[in-house]
């Protein structure tokens, strides 16, 4: 999807794939939505996905698959051990990242799990640009710690640096000198920040990361799960970039990296995950987890049929027609957004468009979850599903208190090939109208809070009778059905 030009019309990102099979969706009234809101325990993993328009939740497992996917999906080689459609699966992604040697695994916290029981030892350090939620509770169930090193721009919400993932070279040398290169697992880079904002990281920064890192004997590891947005990014707004193809800067990217591990559930287009390795002693001192964690090696817990569809996918997401569409559509969503008024991050990131919940309702304090208290607004005002990325994310300290999130902000994800521009100018009113109405709005406590990712599982209510009061002014100006 290259930005086409229109001739009379004000330019829309036009998509490059039609529609032939669609999923009915029903638009509950906004009284129901409010009794399906508490019934989930304001937590928006908790609704049932029928009552819900705009499921905006993730893009992990619920992009549109190609007819290709699923006619690959077809042809499968269904076996214990030794099954060719791994083989193929492998191939692929050699041509692709050039390292010839992958561990299946489930989805990408299956990987993480691996890395993290293999290198994280009680009292070690792993680096990250920016931590993300799975991977970070890996390495502090094996008894490690996170450093993270973006550079302070990457934290604010509204910038126009290119590329907010980038690490801190001057951060990363020092903190190499303070826990000792000994002490330090792994250094794992996470292409497309997922937690602020889908945030891409320079190929220019991943050279100079991992050199730094190698030269003190750091393995590096690269999570790929949002790489296809990254190189996006890579190829619109990095000089060096803009005559590769997006094959050449995939591979200049992975050069970088000893291990590469993934989400399939988003790189790929399907559901899985893997991790390269491209040391043979390294590779084989993993290789006994995956049978204990996850399914036999030429399988590691995925379903076949998957692996057929992720090894398509995996093509498509060297296409710049495909993983055009996604950044663009955010772009347009953020636009409007921005035009109006609200806070949203800038520059806009992959993943989704996010909403600056701490300045959006900057009357609600930290410890009453304003980012989780807007997503179940915009679910009972729009029937749209948004995810919480703020304090309600983070884990609790040791002692109790709260972890205050650096940033708190909602994310509309943009599941690739899923919605049309008039779904996302929907969403993008009723965002405009809960702006207008942004005082109504209050908090949420927690009634039931799991120790570990309580985000998930954890059920809540409001502080007073706001979620009542905002569904009675909705429905005010828009009538019962709507
Ligand atoms: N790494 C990144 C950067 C991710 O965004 C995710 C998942 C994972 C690892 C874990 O992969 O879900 O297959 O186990 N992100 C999803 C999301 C959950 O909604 O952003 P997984």
């Amino acid at each position: 999807m290259p930005e086409i030009k229109f001739y009379k019309n004000t330019p829309v990102p036009l998509e490059l794939h039609r529609v032939e099979i669609v999923k009915q969706l029903s638009l509950l009234p906004v009284k129901e939505r409010l009794t399906k809101m508490k019934e989930a325990g304001f937590n928006t993993f908790k609704l049932h996905n029928g009552d819900i328009f705009m499921d905006m939740l993730t893009d992990s497992g619920v992009n549109a698959m190609s007819n290709k996917q699923l006619a690959a999906m077809m042809q499968p080689d269904d076996a214990y051990a030794g099954s060719e459609t791994f083989f193929r699966m492998q191939d692929k992604l050699n041509e692709i990242f050039g390292i010839s040697r992958c561990l299946p695994a489930h989805q990408g916290r299956a990987c993480e799990n691996i890395l993290a029981t293999r290198f994280v030892k009680p009292g070690n350090c792993v680096i990250m640009n920016y931590h993300f939620t799975t991977a970070k509770a890996h390495v502090t169930r094996n008894g490690g710690h996170v450093e993270e090193l973006v550079k302070d721009e990457g934290l604010k919400t509204e910038s126009d640096l290119p590329f907010k993932g980038d690490m801190d070279l001057d951060k990363l040398k020092a903190c190499i000198k303070k826990e000792g290169a000994d002490n330090i697992s792994f250094l794992r880079m996470e292409a497309g920040t997922n937690l602020i904002g889908g945030q891409p990281v320079s190929l220019k920064n991943f050279r100079d990361v991992t050199k730094i890192a190698k030269e003190h004997g750091i393995l590096t590891v690269l999570d790929a799960s949002l790489l296809q947005d990254n190189l996006f990014f890579n190829k619109t707004r990095e000089a060096e970039c803009k005559n590769m193809t997006i094959r050449e800067i995939t591979r200049a990217i992975a050069d970088c990296f000893d291990i590469v591990y993934f989400s399939a559930r988003k790189f790929g287009l399907a559901r899985g995950g893997a991790i390269l390795v491209r040391d043979e002693d390294l590779f084989h001192s993993m290789e006994d987890l995956v049978p204990m964690f996850e399914g036999f090696l030429t399988y590691g817990g995925m379903s076949i049929r998957e692996m057929e569809a992720m090894t398509v996918g995996f093509d498509e997401c060297m296409e710049m027609d495909v993983i055009s569409q996604a950044p663009q559509f955010i772009k347009w969503c953020v636009d409007e957004l921005v035009d109006y008024g609200v806070p949203m991050v800038t520059p806009a990131g992959g993943l989704g468009a996010h909403i600056n919940a701490m300045e959006f309702v900057k009357h609600i304090p930290q410890e009453e979850y304003p980012a989780g208290a807007l997503v179940c607004a915009l679910y009972i005002c729009g029937g749209i599903r948004g995810m919480e990325r703020g304090t309600l994310s983070e884990e609790r300290e040791p002692d109790g208190s709260e972890r205050f999130a650096s940033v708190e902000l909602v994310r509309l994800a943009m599941p690739r090939r899923v919605f049309t521009l008039s779904q996302v100018s929907y969403v993008a009113d009723r965002v405009k109208w809960l702006f207008d109405h942004r005082e109504m709005i209050g908090g949420l406590r927690f009634t039931h809070e799991p120790a570990t990712l309580r985000f998930f599982t954890g059920r809540l209510e409001a502080t007073s009778d706001w979620p009542e009061k905002l569904a009675k002014a909705f429905e005010k100006d828009f009538g019962k059905d709507c």
